[in-house]
């Protein structure tokens, strides 16, 4: 498995993460698989929140985490906090403070690898963040920190109150999810591509030296459903079977490759439980697409240039 540099620290972490939050639909013995099969494919960095499964996709994880052969130590975990679902996005002392305390519980860790604010929230208070990221760094409890979902106007507000680096930024990107760089595509056109969505998040992650990771690669729309083997997408699913001959590998794999061919570097973090589609896809990291591949899987996935 090929690594990244998170953030441009020497957080050396696998290109290919494992995204937790379908695990509370897990058994015990069927989450201690899903882990051991991960990190066996090279995997070493877990993504989690404590949303996900209502606390319980964090439960399986510890649990199960305990009970496999993977070493605590030899994994890169990460949570994510400060949504209240269906209520609001809250980056209040209180709530931060107490949601990472419960997800410690859950993941049964005395430390977090790192920490990330789950959504924007409006009435954030840049100042207040920074006291929160400091107090839980120098107790120990989070090493990094880094956002999720921000627009980098956003990223930029809380991130010159810090004393940290932000690291990451977590955004859905895919084949069916390319608005980050349609907009470039058709820049200074009158057509609907051409509306900038959020900011030049991919350009602006490249100039800061922050790690995009890619959440849910193998989605359409948000959460409607896997593409993957979808008869609604056949000239993807044409091309994803093509190139997946050529390299020898899955489908899975291409689609992953696509977010890999970026020069952002992102990160990919897969939301698969089956042990197989785990297996294909970590073999994105085994292939390299050419420039004209990356652009016609673009183009089989609808898109097109001006
Ligand atoms: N920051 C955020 O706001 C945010 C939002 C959403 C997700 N995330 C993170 O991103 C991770 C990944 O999200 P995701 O789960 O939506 O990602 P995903 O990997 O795109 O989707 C996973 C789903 O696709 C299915 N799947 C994968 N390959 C398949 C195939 N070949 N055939 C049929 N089904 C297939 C899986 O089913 P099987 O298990 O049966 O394979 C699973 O239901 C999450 O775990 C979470 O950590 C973050």
């Amino acid at each position: 498995m090929k690594q990244l540099s998170l953030g441009e620290t020497n957080w050396q972490v696998s290109e290919i993460a494992f995204g937790a939050w379908r695990m509370d639909a897990l058994s015990v013995d069927k989450a201690v698989k899903a882990i051991e099969t991960a990190y066996d494919c090279g995997i070493n960095f877990v993504d989690n929140a404590d949303m996900y499964g209502k606390g319980e996709s964090e439960q399986r994880f510890g649990d199960a985490l305990k009970q496999s052969s993977v070493k605590r130590e030899d994994l890169y975990i990460q949570t994510k906090a400060a949504i209240v679902p269906g209520k609001k996005y809250d980056f209040s002392r209180e709530h931060i403070m107490n949601a990472i305390d419960g997800s410690m519980k859950r993941l049964g860790v005395d430390y977090l690898d790192s920490f990330l604010l789950h959504r924007p929230d409006p009435l954030m208070e840049p100042e207040e963040v920074a006291d929160i990221f400091d107090d839980l760094q120098q107790s120990g409890k989070v090493r990094h920190f880094g956002v999720s979902n921000f627009n980098p106007q956003q990223f930029l507000l809380v991130q010159e109150s810090l004393n940290q680096k932000l690291l990451v930024n977590q955004v859905q990107f895919s084949l069916m999810h390319t608005g980050m760089i349609d907009h470039g595509i058709h820049s200074n056109m009158a057509d609907d591509r051409s509306i900038n969505h959020d900011g030049e998040l991919i350009e602006f992650s490249r100039r800061m030296g922050v790690t995009l990771q890619a959440w849910s690669p193998f989605q359409y729309g948000m959460f409607e459903g896997v593409f993957i083997d979808n008869p609604d997408f056949p000239e993807l699913n044409a091309e994803l079977q093509k190139l997946g001959e050529k390299y020898g590998v899955s489908k899975n794999a291409i689609a992953a490759a696509w977010i890999l061919r970026h020069p952002a570097k992102m990160q990919v973090i897969i939301g698969t439980m089956n042990p197989k589609h785990i297996i294909d896809s970590c073999q994105a990291a085994d292939i390299e697409l050419t420039h004209q591949e990356w652009y016609d899987l673009y183009f089989a996935a609808g898109n097109d240039l001006p």
